[in-house]
């Protein structure tokens, strides 16, 4: 159980693109009253941008790196609590949580992410947002370089054609227009490719992480299994 004399954790969850990773972090972070912090919201923040700012064409193409590194210290992210207990990404005071999961920002991130200053810049804001500790944070390389000494890391892993469902859905959901199956399926293999390959903080498991593959898993499931690990990291701080 989490009492309020409890010791606040980090946790960090990893894992390939719509894997689950942010339904899982922000169901144990409201279950045990963390904050919940969506790491990639705030690559997509970016690239949304950049797109806007002609520092990049559609699908990332001509890249201005220094010119969007130029530009990132005069950028804010924040997150703003919703009255039904979801938050939305605000760039530069803005509201940009539906345009960032557009298929025009998901296609351009890759690039975008790859970046060192755009790495340093986000990973300086993410340790900033921790320092209290008491979160949970989803992305690619929170248990590896954001927060290597998390109390508890975990690795979701599920396969492409899983994810693909998951994310086309999701998008059927948002009404976010004309996009078929196979392009989002595209999206999320090339993605894994380049999250995988990136010199700079690549989607890797830290030794340490606890693997799951959520594929045929329960959301009751996941949160049981989750929230089990949780209480064991607590108890074993405790003692
Ligand atoms: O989790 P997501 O699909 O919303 O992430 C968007 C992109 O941001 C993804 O293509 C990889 C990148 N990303 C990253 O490089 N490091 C993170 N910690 C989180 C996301």
């Amino acid at each position: 159980m989490n009492t309020p004399t409890s010791p606040r954790i980090i946790v960090a969850i990893d894992g390939f693109s719509s894997s689950g990773k942010s339904t899982m972090a922000r169901r144990l972070a409201s279950a045990v009253g963390y904050r919940y912090i969506d790491s990639g919201a705030m690559y997509r923040a970016v690239t949304l941008y950049a797109l806007e700012h002609d520092l990049c064409g559609p699908g990332g193409e001509g890249l201005d790196a220094d010119g969007l590194a130029a530009a990132l210290p005069g950028i804010t992210i924040d997150f703003a609590p919703q009255p039904d207990g979801s938050q939305h990404t605000l760039l530069d005071g803005r509201d940009v949580e539906s345009e960032i999961r557009l298929l025009r920002v998901s296609e351009a991130v890759s690039p975008v992410a790859a970046l060192p200053a755009v790495r340093r810049r986000l990973t300086a804001m993410q340790q900033e947002l921790g320092r209290g500790r008491g979160i949970v944070m989803d992305g690619r390389d929170i248990g590896t370089t954001v927060f290597p000494d998390a109390e508890l890391k975990i690795y979701l892993d599920a396969s492409a054609e899983t994810r693909a469902r998951r994310r086309f859905t999701e998008l059927m959901a948002k009404g976010a227009g004309e996009v078929s199956y196979e392009e989002v399926l595209a999206n999320v293999v090339h993605r894994d490719e380049i999250d995988r390959t990136r010199a700079e903080s690549p989607l890797r498991r830290a030794d340490d992480a606890i693997g799951l593959d959520n594929s045929s898993m329960t959301l009751e499931e996941q949160d049981r299994w989750l929230l089990e690990r949780f209480d064991h990291t607590i108890q074993s701080l405790r003692r």
